[in-house]
């Protein structure tokens, strides 16, 4: 069945929540704690390992009313039931949306097109285990013999992406194997990567749902040619596994159809690091660590499918960001983990939620007139408080910001742990409360300074506070843990694509730039150059041609 096409502008929430942001727009978060005592009891989610506080945020208790009539309204129940149960909801696509089938334990059924999918699932599951454990333990070795040191995913977007940030997350969990991430067509990169590889050590993963993908095609192809200038033909096999939906062009590609790793429509790119795509987290932190990060996804989807709106976490922060990016007219968000194993999380979240939810057409096919997709941005803590949280603070834009931490460090350096926390904690507080005129002169009193510095300089050091935040405090990074974390902000797409009532799971949007790229490479390297382009793109061309 097809999702609800309702302009959530046109619900009587949306019209309370116009009036009602008259007057929350003007309060302070200072006042708003203040006149409501049981504020961080009636504004937190305590569930399993997370205790998710989102008391510093501009809302009352009417708002998140309010946007819970909002997600009623436009029916966000009814669609949670067709994105579990296997209906085509990606419409323009055709295609079911089924990423949450890959962590259903075993003896669940999901049916797709009159197919139970969940076996199938599980002899691919089977597949990673048994590969995975082979080449960890040396069974499976390189063609001379020599057991894996190395391995390389070719991939990119969804298919490096989730793959690159859980390696790297999970990186206090790994063996003794190197992982090597591929992705961009720059041949700069792909140089790097392979210039410190032995080949007879080397693991090559090509992961491509399409196979058709240039990057990874171009980037598959250099390695092969550099592989087969340093082993034989038939080490291919010992080598080379590829992870895909297009069997025909993987085996075309010289792969043995033993080393292929299916794949299925119904997973997108974006969200496919649960299925084979995610062979590099396996080989990397073994099968077990990888099927416990499926378990935390799978218990955030029972969560989300269960948990009444009011306490669900992936509903109350989807609903949340809808309110700071229509009513509010924020921007952007900030997503700040203070943990530097989520080094790339920020950029791995920006392909899910900005190629999901970035769109401008609605689902009734008619041009959209107010905000969608968020713009999503981030780094870790506390390396970015000494990079952009200037703005943060005290710069002209509402940026509402995300704050994930973990209570317990991997390696137990209790000082460090402290410090990072005491940072993490201060910020939001920070955010929160500001520093007042009064704060700011005494201050600058007490250091002695004279009246007329002090009148000069005050100004610039008040900090008006009133921006809001967001804290998810975790217990401890683990596979399970992270699992949990990145089903919650999928889950918060789907919720907000259905607020907004877009279709979350095309991406038509990559395709303009991937067409006039391929036309503009025929003309590099044709003879005879049509001029075909605007003046600026054609001189562009023409200066790089005459230089390279
Ligand atoms: O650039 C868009 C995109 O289609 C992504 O959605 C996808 O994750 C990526 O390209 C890679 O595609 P493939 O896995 O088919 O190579």
């Amino acid at each position: 069945m097809a999702l609800q096409t309702i302009n959530p502008t046109t619900t009587e929430a949306w019209k309370k929540l116009q009036e009602h942001f008259i007057t929350v727009q003007t309060k302070h978060l200072k006042d708003l704690f203040s006149e409501h005592p049981e504020r961080v009891e009636d504004m937190s989610i305590k569930w399993e390992d997370f205790f998710v506080d989102y008391s510093k945020n501009r809302i009352t208790s009417t708002t998140k009313a309010h946007l819970i009539e909002l997600a009623n309204e436009v029916q966000l129940k009814d669609a949670m039931a067709k994105y579990f149960g296997g209906d085509v909801i990606n419409q323009t696509e055709g295609r079911e949306v089924l990423h949450t089938a890959l962590r259903n334990p075993e003896g669940a059924e999901v049916i797709v097109n009159g197919i139970n999918v969940m076996p199938e699932i599980f002899e691919v599951k089977l597949k990673i285990k048994n590969f995975s454990d082979q080449i960890i333990d040396g069974t499976l070795t390189g063609h001379s013999g020599k057991p894996f040191t190395d391995v390389v995913n070719i991939g990119i977007g969804g298919s490096d992406l989730g793959p690159a940030m859980v390696v790297d997350a999970l990186s206090y969990y790994q063996n003794h194997l190197t992982p090597h991430f591929v992705s961009n067509v720059d041949g700069d990169h792909v140089n790097e990567v392979i210039k410190n590889l032995n080949p007879e050590t080397t693991l090559f993963v090509i992961v491509s749902k399409t196979f058709t993908t240039q990057e990874t095609l171009s980037n598959a192809n250099t390695i092969r040619e550099w592989f087969l200038s340093h082993a034989p033909q038939n080490a291919i096999s010992q080598h080379f596994v590829a992870v895909s939906t297009n069997i025909e062009k993987v085996k075309a590609f010289g792969i043995d159809e033993q080393n292929i790793f299916p794949m299925w429509n119904w997973v997108g790119g974006r969200f496919s690091l649960w299925s084979a795509v995610g062979l590099s987290i396996s080989l990397s932190v073994g099968y077990e660590n990888y099927d416990a990060l499926l378990l935390g996804a799978h218990k955030m989807d029972q969560h989300f499918r269960t948990e009444p709106f009011e306490s669900n976490i992936p509903v109350i922060t989807g609903l949340l960001s809808v309110w700071y990016n229509n009513f509010f007219n924020s921007e952007s968000e900030a997503i700040i983990p203070y943990s530097q194993y989520l080094n790339q999380f920020a950029t791995y979240l920006q392909q899910g939620i900005m190629e999901s939810n970035g769109k401008g057409i609605d689902r009734n096919g008619d041009k959209i007139d107010y905000q969608t997709g968020t713009i999503i941005w981030g780094e870790p803590g506390t390396n970015s408080q000494h990079a952009f949280f200037q703005l943060i603070h005290q710069g002209t834009k509402l940026i509402p910001a995300e704050f994930i931490g973990f209570a317990k460090s991997l390696h137990g350096n209790q000082d460090h742990q402290d410090k990072l926390m005491s940072n993490f904690f201060a910020q939001t507080e920070a955010l929160m409360n500001g520093k007042t005129e009064d704060t700011v002169i005494s201050e600058l009193k007490a250091q002695g300074h004279s009246q007329e510095t002090i009148e000069k300089l005050t100004p610039f050091k008040v900090f008006d506070g009133n921006r809001p935040t967001t804290t998810i405090l975790i217990n401890k990074l683990t596979p399970e843990s992270l699992g949990k974390l990145i089903a919650m902000y999928e889950h918060r797409i789907f919720v907000q694509g259905i607020v907004w009532n877009i279709f979350s799971y095309d991406q038509f949007g990559v395709e303009l730039g991937k067409q006039l790229a391929n036309t503009i490479l025929e003309e590099l390297n044709a003879e005879n150059v049509i001029n075909n382009h605007d003046e600026s793109t054609q001189s562009l061309i023409d200066h790089y041609n005459s230089l390279k």
